[in-house]
């Protein structure tokens, strides 16, 4: 950083270099580290670009300074003027990019003083994530949360640079605005001059973005907040930010190219990483059938193989009666105690499974006794097809999942992702890219009893599959395409888009499809319809999550440490308090009255629900 000169500071902390040495200059900064040796006081002073060694010497600064410098403590803010010194021979600090000079201080100002705070900003210093939240200003001052504010910075950036450069326009769109369904509860707004009604907080800019392609506005950009009242989780956050991108006169393959362009920018960027050009396209089905996911990571092998046909051949009940039965191998996981395999019958079960179904690799090709232990005497007289088609090898463990085929996938597809943590299986790249194409339009909603959409609603049907829309067959409808996709690294979705409905009679199918009737596809709907109906040009866009970006970008697990100021598990900011209820006054003005649930009394302080409840900012 150039420090802008002032009369504060002519340099930042991170800046000076031996070619500096015999400068006048001035720093400003907090207090980071102090020794007091008597004669020679030492501050290591900070800004966010650095640290800068500080000498405070009498025969130089005067007894006064000398003194005054000795009243300093950790975060206190200060100016000095001073020298850039060399540090003598066997006193430099290779660690510290200053660390070849320290400031032979002459002047002191104090700007600020501090008690000792609850944490220091000391990286080493390991401090409870609610304290952090509670302290966000303090927590912001570690150089890694720096470095991640810094790297969001340069990577928003890049975007409108690199999408400015390809003739995209940024366009706000409102943040008041009526709700368009994307599958998650809306955060709403009383209106209070208009009693009774209610705005709604975008859960992204969808609509928006595909009128501008209809106002002709052509390529257009955005990096927006979006609001989803749903429960946050280590990936997720009820507001939080995408890269919102459309564009007119496009295929598939158009928006994938200038997706891929800007990702390949910032990984080479940022990181100094190639990203694989063009990244690989997956097959919605086939990521479901190999990794039992729609965000296969594909760091691990650990494939799921069916072994449908061979349950057949058995007695064993759970098998010979299940619509699907499938496994994954999971190298070296004989080692697992019987306690830990048995454990994860009752963990499937957070996933809606019966069970797992385990045995152990003993001696490959060893006829009946190839498999060990758990279910192995059940599916004896399969063992070598088993072994055959997994080529699973002596040590390995088995485990099978029976069920219908969503549960199949859904267990083994979580069960792949345990295990290559549990087993700290070695990643076979850094970063691994792929797009998941073709989705299906439509899944059926057991607790709806109706379709929903899997993307939404504004997604186009591929081709081929247009006159499936009036199918009433449920197997016809499910077996609807979308031109829906998503960008997929290491098992992280951080963005998806479509081609959109650019025909009015196509959405109202698709609509009608969902149970939207005519009335009420006019109410919601009525301005999105006429706009198709006024010439919609062919268009398509796509959003890339920017806070998941950044947590892959900087290696970091939890979505709380890459946006400044987050909300914990239960949606509060510790640090202002919010929620926190509104007076009387506020609410009838509002033209609104809190009614809670039996029993429950409005929360006058989010922290006293975090500490009593949570006993944490909640898992990550
Ligand atoms: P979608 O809902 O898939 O698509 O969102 C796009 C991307 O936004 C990120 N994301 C989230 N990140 C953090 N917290 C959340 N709660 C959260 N929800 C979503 C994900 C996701 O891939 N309008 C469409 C895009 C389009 O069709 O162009 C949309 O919002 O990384
Ligand atoms: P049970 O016959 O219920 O005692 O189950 C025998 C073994 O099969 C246990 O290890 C169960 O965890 C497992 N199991 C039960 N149901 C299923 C299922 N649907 N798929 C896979 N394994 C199962």
């Amino acid at each position: 950083m150039e420090a802008i000169e002032t009369r504060y500071r002519t340099h930042s902390c991170g800046q000076l270099r031996k070619s500096d040495v015999g400068k006048e200059i001035r720093l400003a900064g907090w207090v980071h580290s102090y020794r007091d040796h008597g004669g020679l006081v030492f501050i290591d002073l900070r800004d966010r670009d650095g640290l800068t060694q500080l000498v405070f010497d009498a025969d130089v600064c005067g007894k006064a300074t000398h003194d005054e410098s000795r009243k300093a403590r950790g975060e206190w803010v200060i100016s000095v003027g001073g020298l850039v010194h060399a540090r003598g021979e066997g006193l430099t600090n290779p660690r510290l990019a200053t660390g070849d000079i320290e400031i032979m201080v002459k002047t002191l100002e104090v700007l600020s003083v501090s008690p000792t705070p609850p944490f220091t900003p000391d990286e080493r210093e390991v401090v409870n994530e609610e304290k952090r939240l509670e302290y966000r200003y303090l927590d912001l001052r570690r150089a890694d949360m720096q470095q991640t504010l810094r790297t969001r910075y340069r990577v928003t950036k890049m975007m409108r640079d690199y999408l400015g450069d390809a003739g995209f326009w940024e366009i706000e769109t409102p943040f008041l605005t009526k709700s368009t369904p994307e599958g998650a509860r809306d955060f709403i707004v009383p209106a209070r001059l208009m009693p009774g009604s209610f705005y709604a907080l975008p859960q992204s800019p969808q609509l928006f973005k595909q009128l501008l392609m209809v106002s002709g506005c052509d390529k257009y950009m955005q990096i927006v907040r979006c609001f989803r009242d749903e429960d946050p989780r280590a990936d997720r956050q009820a507001e939080f930010t995408q890269l919102d991108v459309e564009m007119s006169f496009i295929d598939r393959e158009n928006i994938i190219t200038v997706m891929e362009g800007l990702l390949r920018t910032i990984w080479k960027e940022i990181l100094g990483v190639e990203i694989p050009n063009p990244i690989p396209h997956m097959q919605y089905d086939e990521a479901m059938a190999r990794f039992g996911s729609d965000r296969p990571d594909l760091r691990f092998g650990m494939e799921l193989h069916d072994i449908t046909d061979l349950g057949k051949k058995t007695d064993f009940k759970v098998f010979k009666d299940a619509a699907m039965v499938k496994c994954i191998v999971i190298p070296g996981g004989a080692k697992l105690t019987r306690k830990e395999t048995d454990a994860l019958a009752d963990w499937s079960k957070g996933f809606g499974g019966k069970g797992v179904a385990v045995t152990k690799v003993a001696a490959p090709n060893a006829g009946s006794g190839s498999f060990d232990t758990g279910i192995a005497k059940f599916i004896a007289p399969v063992a070598q097809e088993i072994i055959a088609r997994t080529n699973a090898k002596d040590g390995d463990l088995l485990a099978f999942v029976a069920d219908i085929p969503k549960t199949v996938h859904k267990v083994l597809g979580e069960l792949r992702l345990k295990m290559a943590r549990d087993m700290q299986l070695k990643a076979s790249t850094d970063f691994a890219w792929v797009w998941v194409v073709d989705f299906p339009l439509f899944e059926w909603s057991e607790e709806d009893q109706r379709y929903v959409s899997t993307h939404h609603p504004f997604t186009a049907p591929l081709d081929q599959d247009l006159e499936k829309l009036t199918s009433s067959d449920r197997a016809t409808v499910e077996s609807i395409k979308s031109k829906a996709y998503d960008i997929v690294v290491n098992g992280s979705e951080i963005g998806g888009g479509s081609i959109r409905i650019h025909r009015m009679d196509v959405q109202q199918k698709v609509f009608a499809l969902l149970g939207i009737d005519e009335a009420a596809q006019k109410l919601k709907f009525g301005f999105l319809l006429d706009a198709l109906k006024y010439g919609a040009p062919p268009h398509g866009g796509i959003a890339l999550g920017l806070d998941r970006l950044i947590m892959i970008l900087r290696n970091i697990g939890n979505i709380r440490d890459v946006i400044a100021f987050p909300k914990t598990q239960s949606g509060a900011d510790l640090m202002c308090g919010a929620p926190s209820p509104i007076d009387e006054k506020q609410l009838k003005e509002a033209n609104i009255r809190a009614i809670l649930p039996p029993g429950k009394a409005a929360v006058p302080d989010v922290h006293n629900v975090v500490h009593k409840h949570e006993g944490g900012a909640g898992k990550p």
